[in-house]
């Protein structure tokens, strides 16, 4: 017998025992274990708080009769699939839920028998072939168990990984299908991990919007049948994000049990639950079969996308902060992984299409003067591109525009003090373009049927190695000189008449992932070349804000809607899976230009600071006052962004259940808090207020950088810290609040 709780120091082991054919994952925060059925299939028994390992686990294990079903033995009516909860479960064979696997074979038949066949464990965690996944730097960060099993008819084997890390609840699981047979198999559905939980008393959370109004927080009950989400569009969308979270009744942001599940990919995918009829639920999440058809050759392999499952008996703080850990220290990597970011400034909403390099370098003239690191060239510079009609392919600088090229306003950039930075869209072509005239089968679509077109582009082919190759090619020139430092990569339409010219028929059902497998390996290939290049993802906002894109690029445009008020629901359902330090957020001009909204200047920064931070608006275009508040801003992001970044982020109070939303980040040291409050309406001799912060020392003093007052921590998670206003209606000199949409940035530091 051991103990499942460590005296101290790291604990994390993987445990295998014979007797039951069980398997045991744990470390400090969690266990996870699933067993070898009677039958040879594999089954789910338990993910929730660390258990103490024993001699096995197959009690857990149940089975019961149930009527009007199909049993796996002829010697017993108790042995039905459709009862069993597995961990890779085929449709066919007694079990009628939906499936994980589903296998086209030569004479027709979907039947599969996945028999045991082994397992092995190993320190650390493998890398997967041409896919973005969670890793450890160490061996002893995190141990791996592949498990096989192997259908005897068609030969095709399954390894199916599952890693523990050595702190945190996660949990990466993935599956890689071989064909070890001689005929010739088709892939149709593979999820990437599905596991069936004893239970249903849960609610659904899931990130829902659209464009301008992403990962909005959605919560609905499991009820009896499918609960799902997913994506079709070829980019895994602002409409379902790929992740999913069930929560027990009652649960909220610092109380409660949650498990979740969040797909490291960027393209189609699909996440349900199905509660069957007799109160079990079927977690699943990977690829979305819907035109998914993989063929797999004799000898040949597919490797699914990482699922990472976390679970969480702190409330979904408790759950966020472990996805922000992991994803921001063993997802992101290179040079700006622990890197604070470089505050910038960027032109899109400053001059559209309509600037020349005068024009951006009084704006660059500004924003140097405010302090501001980085300057971002945004849609525009380069081939015919002085509208949405044109241009896209043709990655050379439009010299009409920028006389001096690329280079040449780079170094002007740079003797002003600050970074250069410019925006692309790789992924797409216009027709009207050089790119496109020379090469017209190199998009996506259908000989002989109309090519739907969005903002009046076309999606290139990356499936095709040459396609992607040609753009490596025109990207690696402008990179070449060095004198660009950031790259903001754009996709702005969804993926139509999804069929490439370079495949044959058998194949079309490959090219939705084979897509995503050239965009990957487009972007490890120019982060490779070029590591000092900070990328920013970005996909018409938040379109494409998933972990397969912070592998490559450590964080992303969160939404194209800059409004502060908007924003703070957007950055606040973001943070339910997503770092602070992921998020691109800026400072606009008012009225703002998605919802028309005033806002004052400090509440448009005191949002944006819980993100990247930077300003997208003509700075000439304020006033002195408005300047010198942009100066205090810069200084104070600078001051303060480790700690807003890459400090523990907690949600205290949602936008999605009141006026009011709060937020903080606390540094690793507990010493310092910045807390964020904002008000949407104002109010009139209102109510007192207050909130309970989390994550201080409740020993320490701490003076509010607002009041002057000294709270000690336990007060402050507590009793809470006092945030009363709208007194009278009348200005206020002690409150100063008289507006809409007002904010606060409360910074609290230990005193003693
Ligand atoms: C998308 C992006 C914007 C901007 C424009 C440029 O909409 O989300 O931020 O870059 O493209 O065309």
């Amino acid at each position: 017998m051991e103990k499942a709780a460590s005296e101290g120091g790291i604990y994390m082991n993987i445990v295998y025992h014979e007797r039951g054919r069980v398997f045991h994952l744990f470390n400090d925060s969690v266990s996870y274990i699933f067993m070898v059925l009677p039958h040879g299939g594999l089954g789910s028994l338990y993910y929730g708080k660390a258990l103490r390992d024993r001699e096995g686990f197959e009690h857990i294990f149940e089975r019961v009769h149930r009527g009007m079903t199909a049993c796996v033995f002829a010697d017993t009516r108790s042995y039905s699939l459709d009862a069993i909860r597995q961990e890779l479960p085929t449709y066919g064979s007694s079990d009628f839920r939906r499936p994980a696997l589903n296998v086209l074979q030569e004479n027709g038949s979907r039947i599969l028998d996945l028999q045991y066949a082994g397992y092995r464990v190993m320190d650390g965690k493998p890398k997967l072939a041409g896919l973005p996944a969670t890793y450890a730097e160490a061996e002893t960060e995190a141990k791996t168990l592949i498990v096989e099993v192997q259908d005897a008819l068609t030969g095709l084997r399954a390894e199916l990984l599952y890693t523990i890390f050595a702190t945190g609840g996660a949990l990466a699981r993935s599956v890689r299908y071989i064909n070890d047979g001689t005929e010739v198999l088709h892939l149709q559905k593979v999820m990437s991990m599905s596991m069936d939980l004893p239970d249903a008393d849960y609610d659904w959370l899931q990130l829902t919007g659209a464009w301008t109004r992403e990962r909005h927080i959605e919560i609905r009950p499991l009820t009896t049948g499918i609960t799902a989400i997913g994506s079709r569009r070829g980019h895994s969308s602002g409409q379902y994000n790929p992740f999913a979270a069930l929560l027990r009744r009652g649960t909220t942001e610092t109380r409660g049990e949650v498990l979740a599940m969040s797909l490291v990919y960027s393209g189609n995918f699909e996440m349900l639950a199905e509660v069957d009829n007799h109160g079990t639920t079927r977690l699943q999440a990977g690829i979305h079969s819907t035109d998914f058809d993989w063929k797999l050759v004799p000898g040949a392999q597919f490797q699914t996308p990482e699922a990472v499952l976390v679970w969480s008996d702190d409330g979904l703080n408790g759950m966020s902060q472990t996805y922000h850990r992991l994803y921001q220290s063993r997802l992101v990597r290179g040079q700006w992984r622990e890197k604070v970011r470089p505050i910038l400034i960027n032109n899109w909403e400053a001059t559209y299409f309509d600037f020349t390099e005068e024009k951006l370098l009084t704006i660059a003239d500004k924003a140097a003067e405010c302090g501001i690191e980085l300057f971002v060239l945004d849609d525009g510079w380069f081939g015919a591109r002085t509208s949405d009609y044109a241009g896209l392919g043709d990655w050379t600088v439009n010299r009409d525009r920028l006389p001096n090229g690329i280079d040449g306003l780079a170094e002007k950039i740079e003797a002003r003090g600050m970074k250069f930075g410019i925006w692309v869209e790789l992924e797409m072509v216009n027709e009207d373009s050089n790119l496109y005239r020379a090469h017209p089968d190199w998009v996506l679509s259908v000989p002989g049927r109309r090519k739907s077109l969005g903002r009046s582009q076309c999606v290139l082919d990356f499936s095709r190695k040459d396609v992607v190759d040609n753009i490596y090619g025109q990207m690696e020139a402008i990179l070449a000189s060095g004198k660009v430092s950031y790259v903001k990569w754009d996709m702005n339409r969804s993926i139509t008449e999804c069929w490439s010219h370079a495949l044959p028929a058998d194949r079309q059902g490959e090219v939705f992932h084979r897509y995503i497998l050239g965009l990957y390996d487009l972007y490890e290939r120019l982060t490779t070349k070029f590591p000092h290049v900070l990328f920013e993802s970005c996909a018409s906002g938040g379109n494409r804000f998933d972990p397969g894109m912070l592998y490559y690029a450590p964080q992303t445009w969160a939404s194209d809607n800059s409004d502060a008020v908007e924003r703070q629901k957007i950055q606040y359902g973001t943070s339910i899976c997503y770092p602070v330090s992921s998020m691109g957020s800026h400072v606009s001009v008012v009225p703002n230009h998605q919802v028309n909204r005033m806002t004052p200047l400090h509440t448009r920064a005191n949002t944006a600071y819980f993100g990247t931070f930077g300003y997208e608006l003509d700075l000439n275009k304020l006033t002195a006052e408005e300047i010198a508040e942009v100066k205090e801003q810069v200084a104070f992001m600078k001051k303060y962004r480790a700690i807003l970044q890459f400090g523990t982020f907690y949600r205290l109070q949602s936008p999605f259940e009141g006026n009011v939303t709060v937020w903080m980040s606390v540094s690793a040291d507990q010493k310092t808090a910045i807390v964020g409050w904002y008000r949407t309406l104002n109010r009139v001799n209102y109510r007192f207020e207050r909130v309970k912060l989390a994550g201080l020392l409740p020993d320490a003093l701490y003076e509010n950088s607002l009041s002057g007052a000294r709270c000690y921590g336990d007060e402050l998670m507590n009793y809470g810290l006092i945030t009363t206003d709208g007194t009278a209606g009348e200005p206020n000199a002690e409150n100063g609040l008289t507006t809409d949409f007002e904010s606060r940035i409360y910074v609290l530091k230990a005193v003693e």
